[in-house]
């Protein structure tokens, strides 16, 4: 059986209504509370939070004007601006419901209830509670983010390149043009993206990312556009899509290159419309996103009509932002270096750090086919495998010629990173086979990411955990 989710409170003054919810609810919903006296409300949501609520508009007998509904919901919004409030009115307050609407609620239900209609309906409010806490979360990541050196995501370089970067991002970023972020992997893409948003006038409300190039085309629709209940086999609930969920903000729409042309046309229809109809729906939910896009694939396949809609292309480009890749700047690597060397030394507790100037000279000249991705996992492994304050050629691994790039991979694993191999015979070791695996596709990809994570059936964000792990 499916593991049931969502934390929900039903307030009301009638008992039976109490005890029915929560006799139907609980086989829906992981924890269902009930309270009859409102004013224990303040307690109850300073105690946890609730995925949704189900309040009651009218407590007390004879009591029909909804006022006391109002102000409970008002209380409760108060206390908590994400909370997901669903009245309960009698038949025939509906007008009371939707004036609640106005102030805050997300539904409303009228009483006698159908079993069905308010486990669906719960069910979307939990999701939408769901996402609003992920997307709040979100965004005190965000803030801590961009106000934070220490995490290490501010954008450095000097170059002209980057300078003119980070001037086409002061312009762009306040308007709410759609921006088309282009470059090799590594080249900083999401970086720049959350650096738009967060210099956009969205900044308060949530960034989210959307990685096309590990979303399934089966799944494509649902998990964007969101679905019903029953509107395929294994619908199970309703689900709020990433477009839905990003309303008010800025939607990142990575690795936009690698999405079939039949998906191109139906992200186009959604971003041209400004609406989403989620699958199995028969109404269309507006939706307000600023769209920041970003692909490593090469400008003229994106211009190739035959894999890219141009018309697409027009609508995400309004801007564009090229970033260039890192063997084309090496007046930035300086920079970078020092920086990450600061910051990896503190993480790792060692003294502070420099680097050989003979090093530094011949990171200058090598082609970094992974850019500033590789070179900071390239300063992390230094400082931590280094035995001297002074990192020297040895500590980087760098000798090889530019077009030997794949190669480069190679020569770091007979360096092995700290990782002992000896415990287990060699060749039956499992992180061993599949750190050679992961390698090997990553060299034949070309250190395309998207590529070798779909050769090895794993996700972006999966390969890139085991790089870092393997230190690749
Ligand atoms: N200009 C920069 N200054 C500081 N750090 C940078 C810069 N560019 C990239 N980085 C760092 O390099 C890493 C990769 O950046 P990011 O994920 O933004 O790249 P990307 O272009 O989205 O890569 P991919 O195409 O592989 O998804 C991150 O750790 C990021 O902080
Ligand atoms: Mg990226």
């Amino acid at each position: 059986m499916q593991k049931k989710m969502g934390q929900i409170l039903i307030v009301d003054d009638d008992e039976d209504i109490l005890v029915a919810g929560k006799l139907l609810l609980k086989r829906h919903f992981a924890d269902v509370q009930i309270c009859n006296q409102p004013q224990q409300i303040p307690q109850l949501l300073s105690d946890k939070s609730f995925d949704a609520i189900l309040l009651d508009m009218n407590f007390g007998p004879g009591e029909s004007s909804g006022q006391q509904g109002f102000h409970w919901l008002q209380q409760i919004l108060q206390l908590d601006p994400q909370a997901v409030v669903i009245m309960i009115t009698a038949h025939g307050g509906v007008d009371t419901a939707v004036e609640a609407m106005k102030l805050g609620a997300t539904d409303f239900i009228a009483k006698p209830w159908q079993n069905e209609k308010v486990v669906a309906t719960l069910s979307s409010a939990v999701q939408l509670g769901q996402s609003r806490r992920e997307a709040s979360s979100l965004r005190q990541t965000n803030k801590l983010l961009t106000s934070s050196s220490i995490s290490g995501q501010v954008i450095l370089g000097q170059s002209a390149a980057m300078a003119a970067v980070m001037s086409l991002i002061q312009r762009s970023a306040p308007t709410d043009a759609n921006v088309l972020v282009l470059g090799e992997n590594g080249t900083g893409k999401e970086l720049v993206a959350r650096e738009l948003h967060a210099q956009s006038q969205r900044s308060e409300n949530v960034f989210m990312a959307v990685d096309l190039g590990a979303v399934s085309e089966s799944l494509f629709e649902s998990e964007l556009f969101g679905h019903k209940k029953g509107a395929f086999t294994g619908a199970n609930e309703d689900r709020v899509g990433r477009l839905q969920a990003a309303h008010g903000g800025s939607l990142f729409l990575d690795e936009i290159g690698n999405i079939p042309l039949h998906l191109q046309a139906k992200l186009l229809t959604v971003l041209a419309q400004r609406q989403v109809t989620p699958l199995g729906a028969n109404a269309a939910i507006d939706i307000d996103v600023r769209v920041i896009a970003a692909t490593n694939v090469a400008k003229s396949q994106l211009t190739d009509e035959s894999r890219f809609r141009q018309d697409l292309l027009f609508r995400l480009n309004t801007v564009e932002i090229t970033l260039p890749p890192l063997r084309q700047r090496p007046e930035d690597i300086q920079t970078m270096a020092e920086h990450y060397l600061a910051l990896y030394a503190k993480k790792y507790a060692k003294a502070p750090m420099t680097i050989s100037s003979s090093a530094l000279l011949k990171m200058q000249q090598y082609s970094w086919p992974g850019n500033v991705r590789a070179l900071r996992h390239a300063l992390e492994r230094a400082v931590i495998l280094a035995d001297s304050n002074e990192l020297t050629n040895k500590d980087f691994q760098l000798e090889l010629t530019p077009n030997q790039a794949g190669e480069m991979v190679s020569s770091a694993v007979t360096q092995p990173v700290a990782v002992s191999n000896s415990a287990t015979g060699e060749h039956f070791n499992l992180e061993r086979i599949e750190k050679d695996t992961i390698e090997q596709a990553l060299k034949i990809h070309r250190f395309n990411i998207s590529h070798a994570a779909k050769a090895l059936g794993l996700t972006r964000a999966a390969l890139y955990r085991r790089m870092e792990k393997y230190g690749l």
